[in-house]
């Protein structure tokens, strides 16, 4: 794998993600937020209704060593029906609409933060990841671009839903192996 910002070089996905400690910027009030998704050259997050054949197998191999630095994991109900979560060794986190209508994402994040979870990983859907943008709650987010097309009219894009406004990010990072893109983003 290359590193090709910052500091261009040879790298491995253990030796970028040993120093990053995103629960060192927990919030009081919320644990530290990141996103990951995989998305086609033509920007579709599924492809007929799974991520699983987006991305590489270097790219379950950033997924689950990102799963290593955080405290828990999310997800939307969505997810959690379209793809297959077992063997998880983070705690998960399904967002679900209950009988009082959507989740609470603030009120969400204030009591795992309480719980001692200070740096949560969500994994999608696009939907949540919408929300989760909306209400500013997101610090980082991983993508993986891979080198295909998929076509479709009906697949998500990785953010669905309104912002009030677009939502300026930095490039934190950027690798690349076989043509696959692994691009880190901060919210500026
Ligand atoms: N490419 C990738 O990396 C990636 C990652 C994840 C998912 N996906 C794909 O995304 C698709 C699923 O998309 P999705 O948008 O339906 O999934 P989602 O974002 O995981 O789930 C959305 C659902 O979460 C529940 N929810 C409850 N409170 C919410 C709140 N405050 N904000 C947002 N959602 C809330 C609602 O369902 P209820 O009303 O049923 O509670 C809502 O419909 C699948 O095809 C999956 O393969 C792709």
């Amino acid at each position: 794998m290359r590193r090709l910002l910052p500091d261009p070089g040879e790298t491995t996905v253990e030796e970028q993600l040993d120093s990053y400690q995103p629960w060192e910027h927990a919030r009081e009030e919320r644990p530290f937020v990141a996103m990951n998704f995989a998305a086609t050259v033509d920007g579709r997050a599924s492809i007929e209704g799974r991520s699983g054949p987006i991305g590489s197998d270097t790219d379950t191999a950033m997924l689950v060593g990102l799963r290593t630095r955080f405290d828990a994991v999310m997800i939307g109900a969505g997810t959690m029906r379209a793809e297959h979560y077992s063997g998880l060794d983070r705690r998960l986190v399904v967002v679900e609409s209950g009988p009082e209508g959507r989740v609470d994402l603030p009120a969400l994040l204030r009591s795992l933060r309480e719980e001692g979870v200070r740096a949560l990983l969500c994994e999608g859907g696009p939907t949540l990841h919408g929300s989760l943008q909306a209400e500013g709650l997101v610090d980082e987010l991983f993508l993986t671009i891979a080198p295909k097309l998929s076509g479709g009219g009906a697949p998500p894009r990785i953010l669905e839903g309104e912002l009030d406004d677009v939502i300026p990010l930095e490039l934190a990072w950027l690798l690349e192996e076989d043509g696959e893109l692994f691009a880190r983003y901060r919210r500026r």
